[in-house]
């Protein structure tokens, strides 16, 4: 079932679970993410970045595969197709194909341009019924090419953004996409309570979900969080999967090097670190 975000992510913050965005890259990652989501009668929020959707070949190619999906496969779990760190251009082309869900990435700008920027897109959005999700204080390690800094968010620029009527917020806390360095400090807590208390019921969203410790992953939650991303995760196991296959000599073995068969073993290696990352999120059975 095709549904924006907002109302699986209010949900969520009610019953201090997360829902899990997991960003995907062609026909096997979607298929694998939403026949996980189904059997474990959980929400999902499929992330789609600028650069994945370019890949796809656009956004309407995006929205057919998922449509489709969603239709032969029979999900019936919610879920929401999102733009994961939108320019401006990019939100308005999501919104156009028929995404459920956008986040405009304003955290690049000054504060009074990003509120402009997030307040334009919020119009257009809610006017479709389409959700969306801003940043304050920009994620760090890279994304697309773009290398953000990990910042700390300021709570009170939090608050401007979150009163603009944001659905849900993703505020730096310390976190970076891809792999965290050996001496990372670990996720501000006490930031996210602090931009907690002036959000009041806004679900928060961790971005960079890929290496951070279980036991932080649940404290995020009971702060407030109740949307993680995660991507590099589903890279590495998907990759590593298809390696030993590989270097298992099985591509010589009979009609081993047909790409069904090549792909198989990384599209189930995606289920297992999804279903293991909904169970983490506590969003199994939430559907
Ligand atoms: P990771 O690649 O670290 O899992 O982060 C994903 C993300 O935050 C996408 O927006």
């Amino acid at each position: 079932m095709l549904v924006s975000a907002t109302e699986m992510l209010n949900k969520a913050k009610a019953g201090k679970y997360a829902v899990g965005q997991f960003n995907i890259n062609n026909l096997e990652w979607t298929k694998a993410i939403l026949q996980t989501a189904q059997e474990n009668n959980s929400p999902v929020i499929l992330g789609v970045s600028e650069g994945a959707g370019k890949y796809m070949g656009g956004y309407n190619v995006v929205m057919g595969m998922v449509k489709g999906m969603i239709k032969d496969q029979g999900i019936t779990v919610p879920v929401a197709v999102h733009l994961d760190h939108g320019s401006m251009d990019g939100c308005l082309k999501c919104i156009d194909a028929g995404f459920t869900s956008v986040m405009f990435d304003g955290s690049h700008f000054d504060i009074d341009e990003n509120v402009k920027l997030t307040t334009e897109i919020i119009e257009i959005a809610h006017g479709k019924g389409i959700s969306v999700e801003a940043e304050v204080g920009s994620i760090g390690g890279e994304e697309d090419g773009v290398i953000g800094a990990g910042e700390i968010a300021d709570p009170n620029e939090c608050k401007k953004i979150n009163d603009l009527g944001v659905d849900f917020l993703a505020a730096g806390i310390g976190n970076i996409h891809g792999a965290y360095p050996e001496n990372w400090a670990g996720l501000s807590l006490d930031a996210l309570d602090d931009i907690q208390k002036l959000t009041g019921a806004t679900p928060l969203v961790l971005h960079g979900g890929t290496g951070i410790p279980d036991d932080m992953v649940k404290t995020a939650i009971t702060l407030g969080v109740s949307k993680i991303n995660v991507n590099t995760d589903l890279q590495w196991s998907f990759a590593a999967a298809t390696r030993e296959y590989i270097e298992a000599g099985k591509d010589k073995v009979g009609k081993g090097f047909d790409p069904r068969k090549i792909i198989a073993p990384g599209f189930e290696a995606i289920k297992v670190t999804v279903k293991e990352k909904m169970e983490l999120f506590g969003s199994v059975g939430q559907a």
